[in-house]
Formats: C-alpha cells, structure tokens, sequence
C-alpha cells in the first residue's frame, strides 16, 4: 500500500446522511473513485472507514508499518476533538492531507477548528466529494518530490 484513504466516524453512512451537506455520492463511490485515481498515478490506495478514536490511532501506526507513503483523511467530527489522532500523525512522521466535504467555515462555530490542520500537508474544504480526489492529486506530488 501507498496511500491510506482514512474515513472517520458516520462517514459510512455518505449518501444517506444528511444529503443536503453531503450529497448522495457514497462512501464506496468514494473509496472506488480514488482507488482508480490512485492506479491512474501508479498508486496502491486502500481504504478505512472507522467510527473509533483509537481504531483510527491503531491503523496509522499499522499503515506506516506496512509502508505507507502518507495519508488522505476525513476525520469527520474528530477533526474537532481528538489530539490522539493528531499524536498518531505526529509519531509516523508521514505526510496527510485533510478533506472535508462540507464548508466547515460556513457552519456552526464548533466546527471552525480543527486539531489536525497546523501540522496537514494540505486541507481541502467544501468541494464537496470532489475534494477526496484533490487530495489524492496533491499527496500524490508531495509523494513524488519526496522520492
Ligand atoms: C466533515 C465535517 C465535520 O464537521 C463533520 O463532523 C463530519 C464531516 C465533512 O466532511 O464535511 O462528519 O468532516
């Protein structure tokens, strides 16, 4: 594996959950579109959805283990609580980019800040899904300059 495509709590309900915000694409258009990008870009790309802090902490330990060259990630509403998730990104030393579908800045207060921004390679917000394959692209380079 190259790229680990990280999806964070209710992100496995994408396309039923709230359409309005998020759209109807789901989590395995998702997970299939970026897969294919990343063969297009030479790149192995595996996929994890996890509704757990610490299931989520587990798997970038084990993704760096396995060769992981940097991460895309949806944190969902751990982006705005969890300093174990920004430790684990810390410890692997391994480049991530943030994406969130929705505008977060347009929405309530609470969502504005992300503990996982200051140290991201690159985050992309309200582009809808669109921004998983943004992501890609740009991990993809950074990627590339580093080889
Ligand atoms: C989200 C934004 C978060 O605030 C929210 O908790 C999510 C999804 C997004 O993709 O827009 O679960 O990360």
């Amino acid at each position: 594996m190259d790229v680990l495509l990280i999806n964070g709590p209710n992100l496995n309900s994408l396309g039923t959950r709230n359409p309005a915000q998020y759209g109807t694409t789901t989590l395995a258009d998702v997970e299939n579109s970026v897969t294919a990008q990343g063969e297009e870009l030479g790149l192995r790309v595996e996929c994890f959805q996890n509704n757990h802090e610490g299931g989520i902490v587990d798997r970038i330990h084990e993704a760096k283990k396995q060769g992981c060259k940097g991460f895309v990630i949806n944190p969902g509403a751990y982006t705005h609580t969890s300093i174990a998730i920004r430790d684990a990104f810390e410890a692997v030393e391994l480049p991530f980019v943030e994406i969130h579908i929705s505008n977060v800045h347009a929405r309530e207060a609470f969502r504005h800040h992300s503990y996982l921004s200051p140290i991201a390679a690159g985050v992309i917000v309200g582009c809808g899904v669109r921004g998983y394959n943004l992501a890609l692209a740009h991990l993809a380079a950074l990627i590339e300059e580093r080889s």
